[in-house]
Order: structure tokens, then sequence, then C-alpha cells
């Protein structure tokens, strides 16, 4: 897996989650592990899975080997990530072979995916769990306490969580995620997750507001709405049989009522669908200083037969045309992307037209990836997966270093400014410096100076950069 900075989508990402801010009710002494993997979608499932718990009396441990119970979560997104997942099980063994009691349990899309042939795989797993199905996991728990071992991966079409009120995980106390719908009704031909994750679905917007307000409340200063294709986000209020639907609830709107909490609270969103993303929603983000300047618009590829063969539903053209459309509203946005090389029949002449579009764009990031046929897709059925593994590696290497240009291109357009940037810690490798992002989402780091905490507003006189990151010093 090649990427530029990270951020969500990159199976390679783990965490354990451990919470730092609230006691469970009353503790049953029993110890939860959650370790997360895969797109910011099953971390923030993670809050919801340790919510429920934690109303259940356990407590989370950062140590498996003292865990009762021990949850994986899950991505299926390519072969490899899956197959990480197999070898961090396999690390659990020793764990369980000195506590039998311990429960495992696989949650998430690869759950989902392999249902009750992982029961069969993988000895040690006790629990299969789908993302529709987190409420269940007290009840399953105990089913294992009881000697069986336990699945559910029922999808549903209604199922949000919108009551739960996830506990923040792993928290800097400062940025926190919001999911506003789950599922995927897009069928992208290359894309496991409408199998996964089951058909698209919104959330209540008031619940979402509700989430965002309290977070304001306790100190957090940026929220970033997620889904897996938020420009697609609908909601109407059920009515009583015979009364008129209230109006419908768009993702402009629902922008708008965020931004609305207070102008303090910065408001991000990912990711965004090439065919949905509206002028309105690019009209909502100029009109408020606190909606960030930057999009996820994932290309997935340059050229029009494979948009075409990838079911992505829009042209190159298309996709040209949204992105003058950002440059117009929205002048100084960022703009970062998703990119396939190597899937089914691409040719050289249409790799180079991916390379061509890098250039027209000019992204600020891009996580990109080698095509990984995923079982049950529809790219699996209809499509020969014939581009040899070292041919997609080629087109990989060559896309990477493209992005690597634009990137310090971009960045470099960046210096000699003042970025307002939200102090979100400590630098990583040094802790007399913070760090946090501007608005375009690139990461700026600057020293610390006393007058500011995290979570904190700064203006930051930005005087160098590398491919990744904005160098300066905070101005008055
Ligand atoms: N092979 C390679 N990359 C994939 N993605 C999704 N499915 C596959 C696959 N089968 C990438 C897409 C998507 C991102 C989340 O992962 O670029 O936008
Ligand atoms: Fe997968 Fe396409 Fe849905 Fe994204 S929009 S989750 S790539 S099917």
């Amino acid at each position: 897996m090649f990427e530029i900075p990270t951020k969500e989508h990159d199976e390679s990402r783990q965490g354990e989650a451990v919470l730092l801010e609230k006691d469970p009710k009353k503790s049953n002494g029993r110890k939860l592990y959650i370790e997360s993997y895969g797109c910011q979608m099953n971390f923030s499932d993670s809050e919801i899975v340790a919510s429920i718990l934690l109303d259940k009396g356990f407590e989370t441990t950062r140590d498996y080997k003292e865990a009762d119970v021990v949850f994986i979560n899950t991505c299926s997104i390519r072969e490899n990530a899956e197959q990480r997942v197999r070898n961090r099980l396999k690390e659990f063994e020793s764990a369980k072979a000195k506590n039998p009691g311990m429960v495992v349990g696989v949650l998430g899309c690869m759950a989902e995916r392999l249902k009750s042939k992982f029961l069969e795989e993988e000895k040690l797993v006790d629990v299969v769990v789908g993302p529709d199905a987190y409420r269940d996991l007290p009840n399953l728990i105990e089913k294992v306490d009881e000697g069986s071992r336990a699945v559910n991966v029922l999808l549903s079409r209604e199922e949000t969580y919108a009551d739960i009120n996830p506990v923040r995980l792993n928290t800097n106390g400062v940025t926190a995620f919001i999911s506003i719908m789950r599922g995927c009704d897009n069928m992208c031909s290359f894309c496991v997750v409408p199998f996964t994750r089951g058909r698209e679905r919104s959330r209540d917007p008031q619940s979402i507001v509700r989430e965002a307000r309290d977070l304001f409340h306790a100190g957090y200063r940026e929220v970033t709405l997620l889904g897996q294709n938020v420009d697609s986000y609908k909601y109407t209020a059920p009515v009583a049989e015979g009364e008129e639907p209230g109006p419908v609830v768009n993702f402009a709107a629902l922008l708008e009522m965020v931004a609305g909490v207070d102008p303090l609270l910065r408001v991000r969103f990912s990711t965004s669908h090439p065919k949905d993303i509206t002028d309105e929603v690019l009209y909502t983000m100029a009109k408020y200083e606190n909606i960030c300047k930057y999009i996820h618009l994932p290309v997935q590829s340059g050229n029009s037969r494979i948009l075409k063969l990838m079911n992505r539903t829009y042209d190159r053209e298309w996709y040209m045309e949204r992105v003058d459309a950002i440059r117009r509203i929205i002048p100084d946005c960022g703009i970062s992307t998703d990119i396939i090389t190597g899937f089914c029949s691409e040719t050289e002449a249409e790799h180079h037209d991916t390379l061509s579009m890098m250039d027209y764009v000019k992204y600020d990031f891009a996580y990109m990836f080698a095509y990984s046929e995923r079982p049950g897709t529809l790219a699996a059925k209809r499509y020969a997966d014939d581009i040899p593994e070292e041919i997609k590696k080629q087109r990989l290497t060559e896309v990477v270093d493209r992005q690597r240009e634009h990137s310090l291109e971009r960045l470099q357009t960046y210096v000699g400014k003042v970025h307002k940037v939200l102090i979100e810690g400590l630098s990583k490798r040094s802790d007399t410096d913070y760090c946090g992002r501007n608005d375009q989402n690139t990461m700026v780091v600057f020293p610390v100076d006393g007058r500011y905490r995290v979570g904190d507003y700064v203006q930051v006189y930005v005087d160098r950069c590398t491919s990744a990151t904005l160098i300066g010093t905070i101005v008055d």
C-alpha cells in the first residue's frame, strides 16, 4: 500500500480502542479490548460498540493479554487488509490459551463477508458480528459464556445507531467523527462495501446536530461527518399514516445545520462521490467560514471506458467539470482522491489518462491502490483480473511518484502565507512542537507557544514544507 499522508481508507492503520473519558456505569469486572482496521467508519463503529458494552459494565483495556473480551473490527476492501486480520488473530492465540474464558470476536466487514465460515476457518474465534448487529453484542457474549459460538450478520435497512452516544476512544479531545449514514447503494464493480455494509440509510439530522453540540460543549472543535457517500445523504422524518411527509433534509441542509452549532466548531466530511456532489453543497461550503475547504473526491481512474467498467456512473469530462466547479466556487479548496491502478483490461494509454487527470487536478493528496479482486463483486463476476501484478505495481509506482510531485507543488503554494490552524496536540516527532491542520486538511507543525493550548485556533505563518507537512510559527 502506498500513500502520502494518512487518513481514511487505509487498511494498514490499526488502533486499539482505549477509553479516555468516561467510566462504565457499574463495572461487571470484565475488560474489553477493541482493535480497528480500515476506514474511519470502522473506527467510529468501534466507539458505538464500546458504548453498547460500557452500558453493560465492561471496562476498556489497552492490553489484549489482560482482556476478557477481545474484538477486532475488520476491513475487507483489499485482500491484504484481510490478511493482516488473520495474522493478528494468530497473535491472540497464546493469550487465549492462557485465559480460556477469553471471548474473541470478529466485527465489521470481514465478519459480514465470511459469516459463519469464519468460525470454521478460525478456530480461535467465538463471535462473528456484522456492522448492523452491534446491539446484539451483549446477548452474543452471553451465548459464548454459556458455551456456544455465536454469529449475527443480519444487515438492516434501518439501523443507524442514532440513539447511541458513542464513547470517544483514543481521543485527542479536539477532533471527532460523526457517522451520518451507513451502507452504500452505488455498486462500484470493484467494491465489496455494498455487500458488507448493506443498503444506504441516513441518520436523523436532529441526532447528528445533538451529537455535534454535545461534542462542542465537551471541548471538541472539529467534527468530520462520515458516510460512504455523504452527498447522497437524505432524510425524511417518518410520519404516521395519512400524514404529509415532512421536508427532505439533503446533505447541503445537514452541513448548514451542523455549521450552525457554533462558528468555533469546524466541520469536515468524507467521502464525496463525483456523481453526487452538487453546486448547492459547494455554495454551502463557501458560505460558512467553519466548513473546511477540503473535499475528498475519489476519481479511481481518469479514463472513461474504465470508469464505465467500474460502474462509477460518471466519465472523465463529468469529473473535470466537477473539479472546475469546485475551483470556481471555492478557489482555495484542497482536493484529495483515491486511485486504483491496473483495473481489469486497463491499457497503458488508459493508465496515462489517470496520470493526465492527476496533472489536471493537482491533488493535495491521494490514496493509491493496485486493483485487488474481491470475491462476489461485479468485477469479479464479469471481468478477468488480467493485468499482471508487476504491471499493476509499476503503474502504481508511476501514480505515487506523480502524486508526490503534486503534493509538494500544492504544499509550496501554501508557503509564505498565514493559515488558521486548530491545535490538535504535540507533534509526533517533538514535544516542543504543536501540530494541527489548516482548512485544506494539511498538517502544520509549529513551536509550542505557552499562550495557546490544544483546542485553540492559531494563525500560523508557514515558511517551508516537506511533501506532506507545512512548517511555520504562530503569529499574532
Ligand atoms: N482494489 C483496490 N482498491 C480498492 N478500493 C476499493 N475496492 C478496491 C479494490 N477491490 C479503493 C477505492 C476506494 C477506496 C476506499 O479503496 O479507491 O475509493
Ligand atoms: Fe464502494 Fe463505490 Fe460505495 Fe465507495 S461509492 S463504498 S467505492 S461501492
